[in-house]
């Protein structure tokens, strides 16, 4: 009988895509894949360490996991991921019952790992840069969703904003040839995907050594040309994330509004509406500079739906620098925003400066600046109300059996009243009702098929 390995996927989406490539390598080694750790005999963690709390989860979920297992033979435990890469051999002594250890580079070498812990050897551990020719293959039957397919574009990031761990825990950028990346989407569109979302710490800042594939593609920068490239396949939709303020170069709005299948959505995180909270944060950008990409694309001639994180409570700031935040957060009327508390991470530059920002403070500053989007968002969502979307059908609602959820091209949720053989469809909805973070609506051309 084959052997089964259940992975178990933590934190962002460019970890959602690795653990789909590391599930196509081990299928063709000859592996099976599982859906729960009770009957598998490999469990790995795809692991997190965005946040301190988050890493600690990983540690429960050992305990869990080895605590699950009386009475049969236990599985050989692997650490995957951000924490892998940045613990390393740690790892083995906080909890001894782990196996392997493998960065966030060593997806395409985990079967051999496997095979070594299987052999016996304790304490296997990969924290290697990626090969030459490590392939990027997902097969479809890993993908997270039937319809939606992420697309890894570029790994890692260069920009060391002085709170965040993910250059040190992804490493330098590397970006992924372009002809791959359309040769990856000709194949998803004819497997009959209808939405792709191009993903990277900082997509915008693409830039591979082999360009082959974006010939004939005018664009301001690599990216923009990717863009028009990837567009011009035809695949129904496209998304990308994370923009970053700085290399965001309005030739990207441009794109999109040449193109109709380049969605009507922006991430673009922001932190501080304060420049000198910008500065201590290392960003590179002024708020002058974020408002100028702003401006861009809020005057498209397409309603682009823009959202962004933010940072509250980061060491320095005062109660005047985060009144400048809510004023930026107020004036850039955010369609939704994932608001964090400041959180000291090791490792980080951040990690040495005074986190003289109390628990508490930082918690009103949140639910406060939490209160001043809410009400944007309000009146944003309840614009919808009387409009049609165009939305792919994902799946059933969680809520009710009856109702479809999917996501609009402008990136939000819409509920639905429609029969589960709408799914993997692109339909027309027409918004009757809004919550904070969905609408609801109903069905009103079945024919609509992009
Ligand atoms: N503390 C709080 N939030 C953080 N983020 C990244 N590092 C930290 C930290 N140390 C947030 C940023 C980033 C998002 C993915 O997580 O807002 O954009
Ligand atoms: Fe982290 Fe800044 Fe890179 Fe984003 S751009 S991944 S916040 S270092």
């Amino acid at each position: 009988m084959k052997r089964r390995v259940y992975i178990e996927t933590f934190g962002c989406q460019m970890n959602v895509a690795d653990s789909e490539r590391a599930a196509t390598g081990l299928r063709a080694s000859g592996y099976d894949l599982c859906d729960s750790a009770d009957d598998a005999d490999v469990v790995l963690l795809n692991t997190c360490s965005v946040r301190e709390k988050a890493e600690r989860k990983v540690y429960t979920r050992i305990g869990e996991i080895r605590a699950a297992q009386t009475g049969k033979a236990s599985p050989l435990v692997g650490v995957m991921g951000c924490v892998a890469q940045l613990e390393g051999d740690s790892i083995f002594e906080h909890a001894p019952s782990v196996n392997m250890v493998i960065g966030t580079r060593a997806t395409d070498r985990i079967s051999s790992l496997i095979e070594r812990a299987r052999e016996g050897e304790r304490k296997v551990i990969d924290l290697d840069e990626r090969g030459e020719n490590d392939a990027w293959d997902v097969s479809p039957v890993e993908r997270h969703s039937p319809h939606v397919a992420f697309i890894p574009i570029i790994e890692g990031c260069n920009k060391f904003c002085s709170f965040c761990i993910v250059p040190y825990s992804r490493g330098r950028e590397r970006s992924r040839p372009a002809n791959e990346i359309v040769a990856e989407t000709r194949k998803l569109q004819s497997l009959g995907y209808k939405e792709i979302h191009l993903i990277g710490q900082n997509v915008n800042s693409y830039r591979p050594r082999v360009e082959d594939g974006l010939e004939g593609f005018p664009g301001a920068t690599p990216f923009c040309r990717l863009l028009r490239a990837v567009a011009a396949t035809g695949m129904p939709r496209i998304k990308f994330t994370t923009s970053f303020p700085r290399d965001f170069h309005p030739d990207i709005v441009t794109a999109i509004e040449e193109n109709p299948n380049l969605c009507d959505w922006i991430h673009l995180p922001v932190q501080s509406g304060s420049d000198r909270v910008l500065k201590l944060m290392r960003r590179g950008h002024k708020r002058s500079d974020y408002l100028e990409r702003i401006a861009r694309i809020k005057s498209s001639s397409r309603r682009l739906a823009l959202t962004s994180d933010i940072i509250v409570g980061f060491p320095g700031e005062t109660d005047d620098d985060f009144r400048q935040t809510l004023e930026l957060v107020e004036q850039c009327e955010y369609d939704s925003l994932y608001i964090f508390k400041y959180s000291r991470r090791a490792g980080t530059p951040a990690a040495n400066f005074d986190d003289n920002v109390s628990e508490r403070e930082k918690t009103n500053r949140f639910l406060e600046l939490e209160k001043v989007q809410r009400r944007t968002q309000d009146n944003i969502y309840r614009s919808y109300v009387g409009r049609t979307l165009s939305v792919l059908a994902e799946k059933q609602s969680s809520r009710s059996e009856s109702d479809l959820s999917g996501h609009s091209t402008c990136h939000k949720v819409v509920n639905f009243a429609g029969d589960r053989s709408l799914e993997g469809e692109i339909v027309e909805v027409l918004v009757t009702g809004a919550k904070t973070n969905s609408l609801y609506g109903k069905l009103i051309d079945r024919a609509a098929v992009v």
